[in-house]
């Protein structure tokens, strides 16, 4: 597994509440971080079907515009009682012309389990594939999970994405409830950066 060595990362993303938990989770290793957005760059298209395959994208694009090591995340929620969805198009389940509404695309998610008669409990999981890319192509992914069952109303004004309508497994809180340090200490991104920190940036 290849280390890093620098001491400037790229991190590939445009989403607000994925960039606030890299950034803190990145904090205590020194690296400076700059975001894709702060250096101008495009969304690229996530035309893949698979976390890793989405992550991938972002990092080599983030990582050849800038010519500098970038991490990726791509991630979202996967129902079982829908076979995985709205999972890799979590945020598309949110589009509408004026931008994302997840109160929506919670909405969206709720109603297709009552459709569908899912039965109970309506387990989930959130998934999360990191992409460490470097500008000669070389990459490594880290994937993490958290499982839970959805919850109906939604609950919370913390978080982002789908978080008030996920309770995870052991909890009382959902991640729209909880404190956010307790969120960072056990999410999906958490467990993807666990892989990460033993392993590219073992002995930062
Ligand atoms: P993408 O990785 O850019 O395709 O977007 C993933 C989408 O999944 C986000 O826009 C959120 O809707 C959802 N998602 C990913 N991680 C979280 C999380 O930690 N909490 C809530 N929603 C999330």
């Amino acid at each position: 597994m290849r280390k890093f060595d620098g001491k400037k990362l790229v991190l590939a993303s445009h989403n607000k509440g994925k960039l606030r938990e890299i950034a803190e989770l990145l904090a205590p290793f020194g690296i400076e971080v700059i975001s894709a957005g702060e250096l101008g760059f495009e969304e690229p298209e996530e035309t893949e079907d698979t976390f890793a395959g989405n992550a991938r994208i972002k990092a080599h694009f983030a990582a050849k515009e800038s010519g500098l090591p970038a991490l990726s995340d791509d991630s979202g929620m996967s129902v079982d009682g829908l076979d995985g969805a709205p999972g890799v198009y979590s945020a598309d389940w949110a589009e509408t012309p004026n931008g994302r509404d997840f109160p929506m695309a919670m909405q969206k998610v709720w109603d297709a389990l009552e459709t569908k008669n899912a039965p109970e409990p309506r387990t989930a999981k959130f998934c999360c594939t990191l992409c460490l890319a470097w500008p000669d192509s070389h990459d490594e992914l880290f994937e993490g999970i958290v499982t839970g069952r959805i919850v109906w109303p939604a609950r919370g004004e913390k978080g982002f994405g789908y978080d008030p309508m996920f309770l995870p497994d052991g909890e009382t809180e959902t991640f729209g409830e909880m404190e956010h340090e307790r969120k960072q200490a056990m999410s999906h991104r958490a467990d993807a950066f666990r892989k990460l920190v033993s392993g590219p940036f073992k002995d930062l």
